[in-house]
């Protein structure tokens, strides 16, 4: 007999292993265009010249590298808006299987880049990819967290964020000389993305559609207890089956916010402004000005081998990041956002307490959620581009001290975190939506009680 639904079967590991193919690819193409930035440039040199006949100029040179660094975001914008047109039509896992689609182009475009001659290919690649990984931050986290047994659901969660840094450790090592970042092989590295792809299709057809979206979403309670059997390896599913139609009814109680409603509500506002200012400080550390430069930022410094200084700040990255999985419910994720915010080796924490904090939104029902995903997500991304957009120019303008800049924007966030944002550990999502309600005046008193106490469902949408 098993009550608890904490058994890891066979075909949950396969379901989630599969689904985190997807976070890789993430962190794979946010990491791979650092280690090789000089021989890719050589090769925008060479097709310049071959063009135009003569030299590309050093403003040419920034401009070319900085958007083909910086468009992966804005397909990352482009794509997290569009999840929704996706999961509630074709079905969580189908989407997935759907998105490879890109990943296959991109693969293909940048691959072909350097034969083809044409950076036109390497850039439209990079948004492609971008796309993609915009579905996937927001199809992983939600098929992983609907096909998770609820005691499992926390752990599985965290294997987004590890399948995030492995890929940009994956990238940073492939991207060495010896292996693929060299003249010869940089176009392999680039379109080696398509083969997590493949594996993901190949894997895919195995893994059930997520019970969550058969249930509520096509109201096929059967085909659900099929699925849910076998993700439990059990014949009892009748809890977790109890647990999603309560949830079903108490999202059929709730009216839809709209974005603008989300920023004029009283109730709202305060969290909405504290979910931005996360996603911003995630980006606005810098964290992505060394995921996506820093092989370059090492050379400058006088270091003899860049690309082994990056791998060692991925291996860093990645060791933080498991290290926080496990401490990040006892010491609670607003001490370790602090922690996280001053100091810069905390880098890794950082991310994933930001992106733990926002996954759950936990002072929000279900109503306002799906806008207030979009204007997190929104925000990230923007950020994301802005950074990756502008350092070169930055630093070439500010020199060293770009990171001055960096510790400036942390000290504020640090400040912000502080006075502004709630501690959640140890408290019920009632606690902390009190909380708000409380700071937020009269605006509390105009909701249903249900709408705050639906927070404990943790579904993503
Ligand atoms: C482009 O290549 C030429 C010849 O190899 C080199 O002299 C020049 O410095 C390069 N331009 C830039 C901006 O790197």
């Amino acid at each position: 007999m098993d009550s608890g639904g904490k058994q890891v079967t066979f075909q949950l590991m396969l379901t989630v292993g599969a689904a985190v193919i997807g976070s890789l690819q993430f962190g794979y193409n946010t990491g791979v265009i650092n280690a090789p930035q000089k021989v890719i440039e050589r090769f925008l040199n060479e097709t310049w010249f071959d063009r135009y006949q003569e030299h590309i100029s050093k403003t040419s040179l920034t401009t070319l590298w900085s958007v083909s660094v910086a468009i992966f975001s804005v397909g990352g914008i482009f794509g997290s808006f569009s999840v929704g047109l996706f999961v509630n039509r074709f079905g969580r896992r189908n989407s997935m299987l759907m998105a490879n689609v890109l990943a296959f182009v991109s693969a293909a475009l940048m691959g072909f880049s350097k034969m083809g001659g044409s950076w036109e290919m390497l850039i439209i690649g990079r948004f492609v990819v971008g796309l993609y990984s915009g579905l996937s931050t927001g199809f992983v986290p939600m098929y992983v967290g609907e096909v998770a047994p609820t005691a499992l659901r926390g752990a599985l969660g965290t294997l987004h964020q590890l399948g995030i840094v492995t890929g940009i450790l994956m990238a940073q090592v492939f991207g060495m000389e010896a292996l693929m970042g060299n003249t010869y092989l940089w176009p392999f590295l680039l379109g080696f993305t398509f083969i997590p792809a493949l594996a993901q299709c190949a894997l895919l057809p195995f893994c059930p559609e997520s019970p969550r979206f058969l249930l509520i979403n096509r109201n096929e309670e059967n085909k659900a207890k099929t699925v849910l059997k076998k993700l439990r390896g059990t014949t009892d599913v009748s809890a977790d089956m109890q647990e999603m139609k309560e949830e079903a009814r108490q999202m059929m109680r709730e009216k839809k916010v709209t974005i603008l409603e989300l920023f004029r509500s009283p109730l709202y506002r305060q969290p909405i402004f504290i979910a931005i200012m996360l996603q911003l400080s995630q980006q606005l550390s810098g964290i992505n000005a060394v995921f996506y430069y820093s092989t370059r930022i090492f050379e400058k410094a006088g270091v003899a081998q860049p690309v082994y200084a990056t791998i060692g700040a991925g291996v860093v990255n990645t060791a933080f990041t498991v290290v926080s999985l496990f401490v990040v419910e006892r010491a609670g994720r607003r001490s370790l956002h602090l922690l996280g915010l001053i100091g810069m080796a905390g880098a890794a924490v950082l991310m994933t307490i930001a992106l733990a904090l926002l996954d759950k939104l936990p002072w929000m029902s279900y109503g306002p959620r799906p806008s207030a995903f979009a204007v997190a997500g929104f925000s990230n991304w923007t950020a994301n581009f802005i950074v990756g957009m502008a350092f070169q120019y930055v630093e070439e303008l500010c020199g060293p001290y770009v990171f001055v800049i960096f510790t400036i924007l942390l000290l504020s966030f640090f400040i912000f975190t502080y006075f502004k944002v709630p501690e959640t550990k140890g408290r019920t999502f009632d606690e902390i939506s009190a909380g708000f309600r409380q700071s937020s005046g009269t605006g509390g008193e105009k909701h249903s009680p249900e709408e705050l106490n639906s927070l404990g469902a943790d579904s993503q949408l």
